[in-house]
């Protein structure tokens, strides 16, 4: 007699071919109207599963967490990020917890070259003009949208993990001088191939950059970590990009300095209270905002959902799964 398949409650619909393996090697619940869970939905997942395959848009928290059922054992995290979970109640209540760090890397790097292109240049500001307003349009004009250059500028990169490090590649070779603020230094080798100066000093980075990358995890120790005060250390013609938590800005204090032209603008993929987005940055003409876009290919998202099952398939062959997260890892 064969033992029962796994209760595997996923709670967005992910990729056709993901699910379908996900059918074949568990009993997989799956959300194929893609509507995202409300809280008591996601309690009632988590008192029935045997694994949770959570996302951003899921709060698992202290509420959802206490109130798992005993079989509860493993949350396998689509995505890297895991500021969605709360990892310490986990631990102490002996449920695993993964994620899928490495195949988003390049993705969202592509995605923050975009923004740091897209911003100084005036892309979006242009394209909008042309979609909106061509019948105004005079024609070339030697001063008129000017942006500013991006060859020769200093980059500011924030959080210097893997995808810190993808975006300083793709960078250099745009020209821009790469700076980084990292909890722990690189290795001499490292900061060797990316021309990568180091910033002990968060504040004394901010003051002399010309534009800023936020590539750090959200922790309880990166919240408003560009509180308003750092804010306003940096130079007024200073661009700002996030690709990585709208939390680790103080996205308020943000929208009032670009309004007020303190900074000279922001590419943002991601916000502080998704889905809702502070109005002023939604009007801002020097305020690129896209849709938490950055791992959104295809192949990332694929490749995500088979490290998903690949993490749920080693757990429950009683091994330890290739992306186990500790809360010290964060
Ligand atoms: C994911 C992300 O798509 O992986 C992350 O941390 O920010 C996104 O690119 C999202 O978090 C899915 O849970």
């Amino acid at each position: 007699m064969t033992s029962p398949k796994p209760v595997v409650i996923v709670t967005r619909k992910l990729p056709e071919a993901v699910e379908t393996r996900m059918r074949e090697l568990f009993d997989a619940n799956l959300n194929v109207e893609d509507k995202p869970f409300s809280q008591s939905e996601l309690i009632e997942a988590a008192k029935t599963a045997d694994v949770l395959v959570t996302t951003v848009t899921d709060h698992v928290n202290r509420a959802v967490l206490s109130q798992a059922g005993p079989n509860l054992k493993l949350i396998a995290n689509f995505g890297t990020g895991v500021d969605n979970i709360d990892l310490d109640t986990a631990r102490n209540r002996s449920i695993t917890v993964t994620n899928t760090p490495g195949v988003l890397t390049e993705d969202t790097a592509d995605m923050t070259m975009a923004l740091i292109l897209a911003v100084p240049r005036r892309v979006v500001e242009g394209a909008n003009f042309l979609k909106e307003k061509s019948d105004e349009w005079q024609g070339w004009s030697p001063t008129w949208m000017l942006g500013n250059r991006l060859t020769g500028k200093r980059l500011g990169i924030i959080g210097m993990g893997h995808i810190g490090q993808a975006v300083a590649r793709r960078a250099k070779a745009f020209g821009l001088q790469i700076h980084y603020h990292n909890r722990r230094k690189l290795s001499e080798d490292m900061e060797a191939e990316l021309e990568a100066t180091y910033w002990e000093s968060l504040d004394q980075m901010l003051s002399r950059m010309d534009i800023i990358s936020v590539n750090c995890p959200h922790t309880p120790a990166t919240y408003h970590l560009l509180s308003a005060r750092r804010l306003k250390l940096l130079k007024p013609s200073a661009y700002i990009v996030n690709t990585a938590r709208g939390e680790v800005i103080d996205e308020n204090a943000l929208a009032r300095m670009l309004e007020a032209g303190e900074i000279a603008g922001a590419g943002l993929d991601v916000f502080e209270n998704e889905p809702a987005i502070n109005p002023k940055l939604l009007k801002g003409k020097n305020v690129v905002v896209v849709p938490h876009l950055g791992s959104a290919t295809i192949e990332s998202r694929i490749d995500m959902g088979e490290k998903v099952i690949i993490n749920i398939k080693t757990f429950l062959d009683g091994h330890n799964p290739p992306d186990r997260v500790h809360p010290a890892m964060f």
